[in-house]
């Protein structure tokens, strides 16, 4: 481009673009995330409900791959942006401020920085344990036909276990604070809705962890096996 011409900014250069696309990939990964744990809470309804609806899953490969591309290119372009975000902010603000001026804001981009990088770990030991095998740890087998079998004999080591929990606490903080900070990106933060505001991303949050903790846990407590 020569001296003196411009050019239209596109949402890779603007940190409201970068918000957006924050926003719109968070979106995607939480309607994963609720899938999967519906998907997951048909272990309660026995081997075959569960080894059935992951055979259904994988039935058509093309499907398969599309929607992991998708989750994947969500997953980096949600990483790559709240970096850049983040080098952004600490840019503009060098010194940081004497008194901090939001309190809530602050506690929740500091919560997200690390709870982030900690989930991202927990996916990679996950996709370990049951999708891809050989690094689980613990008397785990794996058989890719026996879904259901993969998650009791996985769940029955109990440092597993914990392992899922923290994770699901970590995952809980991340949605709920993602949640709030959507509703500030959609510019909710009138007044009005406070109540909506302030409950739905607990209920959400809190709904994904005990959905998600109720499988290790009734495996744990032999409700499930
Ligand atoms: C206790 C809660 C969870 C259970 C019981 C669980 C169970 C499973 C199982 C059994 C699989 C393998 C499915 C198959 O082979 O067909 C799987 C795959 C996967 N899980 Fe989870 N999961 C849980 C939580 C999570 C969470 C919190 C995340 C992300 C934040 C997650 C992300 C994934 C991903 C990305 C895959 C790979 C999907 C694919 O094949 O492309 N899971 N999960």
């Amino acid at each position: 481009m020569s001296a003196g011409q411009t050019r239209t900014l596109t949402v890779y250069d603007t940190a409201i673009g970068k918000k957006a696309a924050v926003a719109v990939t968070g979106v995607v990964l939480f309607g994963f995330v609720i899938a999967h744990m519906l998907g997951n809470l048909q272990v309660f309804l026995g081997p075959k409900a569960l080894n059935d609806y992951a055979e259904s899953l994988h039935a058509v490969p093309t499907v398969l791959w599309a929607a992991r591309l998708v989750l994947l290119g969500s997953v980096a372009v949600h990483i790559t942006f709240t970096v850049q975000l983040v080098a952004i902010s600490n840019a503009a603000r060098p010194v940081g401020y004497r008194s901090k001026k939001s309190l809530a804001s602050t506690y929740a981009s500091r919560t997200m920085k690390l709870t982030g990088p900690l989930l991202l770990a927990f996916v990679l030991y996950h996709l370990a344990h049951f999708t891809w095998p050989g690094l689980a740890m613990g008397a785990y087998s794996h058989d890719p036909a026996d879904v259901y079998g993969n998650v009791v004999r996985g769940f029955s080591v109990p440092w597993v276990c914990a392992i899922y929990l923290v994770a699901q606490i970590l995952l809980g903080l991340h949605l709920y604070h993602g949640a709030w900070s959507l509703f500030q990106t959609l510019g909710l933060s009138h007044p009005k809705y406070d109540r909506v505001r302030d409950l739905a991303p607990k209920l959400v949050a809190l709904g994904v962890v005990l959905g998600n903790l109720s499988i290790p846990l009734a495996v744990l407590s032999r409700v499930v096996r």
